[in-house]
């Protein structure tokens, strides 16, 4: 059995990770959340006051690009690998609504893209790799054996992020995370740079009326006929 890349790209919230945390360790492979590292980066800039409601330093961001290290740490309770910013652990801090709010203005510059892009290729280089994003399947890794491109409606997928930020005890509204639902959505998919798109070659899966374990038997066997 040889090792693949398995690239997940899709919208927001739409169990990308879930899905590609259950296969990795199904596989024995390694996953990698390219999202989380955009949020640490944004996280970065705003605990340097570098981005607010009404203001983005993005010169200021690329200048201190050196200065922002992340890496990520198996956690065996919890079964999977944790965020590190700077070797502080931000899991939890980069999954906020404040963060999901900044991140995909943090995401369009091209020197962040650059910087992140390189160390997702140098993650994956030996394949046996199960990464998520948007740009994956398109600029990460063009040559993977095997591009997912996850899609739900937008209700449905901040019904999802809702019921997941109130079970962490946020103070969110619904309203709230549909907006950003739909704000990131645009952003990801308008933007000069990598643009969230499904490759010619990914493979389209609608989990709008999938049940996690459904959706996951559908994928595996998807990753067992390509391996
Ligand atoms: O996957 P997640 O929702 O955590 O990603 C947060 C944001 O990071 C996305 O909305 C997008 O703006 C950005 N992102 C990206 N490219 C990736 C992964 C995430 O632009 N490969």
């Amino acid at each position: 059995m040889q090792n693949i890349t398995i690239a997940i790209d899709g919208f927001s919230s739409t169990g990308k990770s879930t899905v590609a945390k259950q296969l990795a360790k199904a596989l024995s492979y390694v996953y990698v959340d390219t999202g989380a590292m955009y949020r640490a980066v944004t996280l970065y800039a705003m605990q340097n006051s570098l981005i607010a409601e009404d203001c983005f330093d993005t010169e200021a961001l690329i200048n201190q690009l050196d200065d922002i290290n992340i890496s990520f740490k198996f956690n065996e309770t919890l079964g999977f690998a944790e965020v590190y910013l700077n070797s502080v652990n931000v899991e939890k801090q980069i999954r906020t609504l404040e963060v999901s709010k900044f991140v995909s203005q943090v995401a369009t510059v091209p020197e962040v893209r650059r910087q992140l892009v390189k160390q997702q290729q140098q993650m994956g280089k030996d394949k046996g790799v199960v990464m998520d994003g948007r740009d994956i399947g398109t600029v990460v890794f063009p040559d993977a054996e095997l591009k997912l491109f996850m899609t739900a409606s937008a209700n449905t997928r901040a019904v999802r992020r809702y019921e997941e930020l109130k079970e962490r005890g946020d103070d969110v509204s619904f309203e709230d995370v549909l907006k950003n639902v739909e704000t990131r959505d645009r952003i990801d998919s308008t933007r000069k740079d990598s643009p969230l798109t499904k490759a010619l070659d990914a493979i389209e899966i609608d989990n709008s009326n999938l049940t996690l374990s459904e959706q996951f038997e559908t994928i595996l066997q998807l990753a067992k006929q390509t391996i």
